[in-house]
């Protein structure tokens, strides 16, 4: 593959760590059916959700963003001058420019995401638009420990993550104290962690951003099965399941799912399912935070919480950590 010249550098796990094929198996013969929700973002994935975080309904995106110009210099204060950022999960690498205006003499920037041609655009877009740092792209399962580039370890600026979104809500509870745990790791002492936390709120608010009324949410949930049938030669009929969005409130998350609307066999490759009326396939988990609950959870991770931003109406949260 051709890579751009303005890139410093550029590195591809990705395709060697993940097994589609394998976690579409175990997901599907399991009693309660599920799918991991990293499947979600391939080029067409990708493309849906940067739609979904358009929607009116979905408030998130817009929210965050909101917070983040408003108190952008502040933010840029807490992180200091020379900083080397690595973005967790890129995507479209819209949210980090607020943040790239803002910072004092920023030293370099690592996008990390597992989509490599959403990747690539995006970074290349950025890379040249700020043509004085050091630009880095890595594709990468980033749920999984990795490694920074080498020159970018060696740099000795401070590392700071910055993981926007509340990306950090699809990870279990477990999980996401595991991952800021390797996060404390990889940014090492002196580091710091930038993120976006949807807060808990009034279920109809949430249960709207779930079941936009453009159906894109919708569109989003079934492209999995789309992908499936794309490649690993699977034989989904998109009219014969339907998407389900819902707040679990013992859980404090939103979950998706795809819902068989009639008994059917689907075939995934060799391989066949069998489906109830009714039987549901498990997609996402979107779990919410109170701030003092994401406070614990991030103390209990290697971090000191040192500030956090909110919009008026407490829907969503940004969080300035520092691996402690
Ligand atoms: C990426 N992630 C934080 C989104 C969320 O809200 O959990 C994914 C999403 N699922 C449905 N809409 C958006």
């Amino acid at each position: 593959m051709a890579i751009s010249a303005h890139f410093d550098s550029f590195e591809d796990t990705a395709s060697d760590t993940t097994d589609f094929l394998a976690d579409v198996k175990s997901g599907l013969s399991a009693q309660s059916k599920s799918l991991p929700c990293k499947y979600f973002y391939d080029e067409v994935g990708s493309q849906l959700f940067d739609r979904v975080c358009y929607v009116e309904d979905y408030y998130p995106t817009r929210t965050e963003t909101t917070i983040m110009e408003a108190y952008a210099a502040d933010m840029a204060k807490a992180i200091g001058p020379g900083a080397k950022l690595i973005e967790y999960g890129s995507g479209a690498s819209k949210k980090v420019r607020v943040l790239l205006d803002a910072l004092i003499e920023p030293a370099a920037y690592v996008a990390v995401d597992i989509s490599k041609e959403f990747l690539l655009q995006s970074a290349e877009m950025l890379a040249a638009d700020y043509p004085a740092l050091n630009h880095h792209a890595l594709c990468v399962d980033f749920t999984k420990p990795f490694s920074l580039p080498e020159d970018v370890i060696a740099s000795g600026h401070r590392a700071v993550g910055f993981f926007p979104g509340s990306t950090i809500g699809n990870f279990t509870r477990d999980d996401a104290k595991d991952f800021l745990s390797g996060c404390a790791k990889t940014l090492g002492e002196g580091g710091g962690l930038l993120i976006g936390v949807d807060l808990k709120k009034d279920k109809k608010v949430l249960n709207a951003a779930y079941n936009d009324s453009d159906g894109i949410t919708e569109a989003f949930n079934l492209n999995l099965l789309e992908r499936i049938n794309r490649e690993l030669a699977g034989t989904f009929d998109l009219g014969c399941f339907a998407h389900l969005a819902f707040y679990n409130e013992d859980e404090g998350r939103m979950e998706m799912h795809l819902e068989s609307l009639t008994e059917q066999t689907v075939q995934v490759g060799q391989n066949s399912f069998q489906f109830r009326k009714g039987e549901r396939i498990h997609t996402e988990s979107s779990y919410k935070y109170t701030i003092e609950e994401f406070q614990a959870l991030a103390t209990s991770s290697g971090f000191s919480a040192v500030s956090v931003w909110t919009d008026d109406n407490l829907l969503f949260s940004v969080h300035f950590l520092e691996v402690s």
